[in-house]
């Protein structure tokens, strides 16, 4: 549906850097106008593009999307395929206007499994963008937290990592994101509070926002107002807020 483009002030707002986005609830909202589940997913993906759009727009200059997990092959295998046609879509359609936009498309996940013409379109994308620097758009493709994990144990096997060497920083250069930061602020949409097995290693300091709009009814305005909820969090990293820090320091000076 058509909306009015409102005027959303930024210059107050902080702005994360990397966003990661949880997009679920497109069958539950095909479901409430009587339309099957590929009719969600098909929303899904119109709104994926208007997301974008707005981060550019907000400056956030890495947006990680769920696409598909590991765990979502076991859903009917006529939903696979439709989802997998849908992908196929997007990316032959989808990928010369993100190239011209400036967009960086990179692919989270395990692309063995996945169809050989899907793989080749995934990696032709990756290679045309490589480049690009106006937003970084991950795409988590077949991607599950737990197996990326496993994958990293693996791949430092088969190199010999001496136990002694593996540091937080080694065990994230293993990971898909690599050397990426991790992600500021994870939304997951449609009202579930769970993360499931989405960025289990890079989520551990995120800000996490949950929103009761399913993904496809999830807009610029939408996202206006997580960034807004995520200008207010005071990010502590186990340590005191700036302002505790100072009357700590001056407590401590004061009782010396
Ligand atoms: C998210 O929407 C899309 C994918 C998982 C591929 P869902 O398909 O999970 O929608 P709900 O949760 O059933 O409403
Ligand atoms: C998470 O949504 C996966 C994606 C959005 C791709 P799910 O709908 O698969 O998650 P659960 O089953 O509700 O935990
Ligand atoms: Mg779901």
């Amino acid at each position: 549906m058509f909306r009015k483009k409102v005027e959303l002030d930024t210059t107050s707002l902080k702005i994360p850097e990397h966003v990661a986005i949880i997009m679920d609830g497109n069958g539950r909202w095909a479901k409430q106008r009587h339309l099957p589940r590929q009719a969600g997913h098909r929303a899904g993906v119109e709104n994926l593009r208007r997301i974008i759009d707005a981060c550019i727009e907000f400056n956030i200059r890495i947006l990680t999307i769920y696409a598909f997990s590991t765990e979502n092959w076991q859903r009917p295998q006529t939903e696979v395929r439709g989802l997998m046609r849908i992908f196929a879509r997007v990316l032959n359609q989808e990928v010369y206007e993100l190239h011209e936009q400036g967009v960086c498309i990179y692919h989270l996940g395990d692309l063995h499994g996945v169809e050989t013409h899907l793989q080749e379109k995934v990696r032709d994308a990756m290679e045309l963008t490589k480049n690009n620097t106006r937003l970084i758009l991950n795409v988590a493709f077949n991607y599950g937290g737990r197996a990326e994990i496993l994958h990293a144990v693996r791949q430092m096997m088969a190199d010999n990592v001496h136990p002694e060497d593996v540091t937080e920083k080694l065990f994230s250069h293993y990971l898909f994101t690599a050397d990426l930061r991790d992600p500021d602020l994870l939304i997951r949409t449609s009202g579930e509070s769970r993360i499931s097995n989405f960025l289990i290693w890079q989520a551990a300091y995120s800000e996490l926002y949950f929103s009761p709009v399913y993904w496809p009814d999830f807009g610029r305005e939408e996202l206006y107002e997580a960034l807004q909820d995520y200008s207010h969090r005071d990010r502590r990293f186990g340590k005191l807020s700036a302002e505790e820090d100072e009357v700590e320091e001056e407590e401590e000076v004061a009782s010396d």
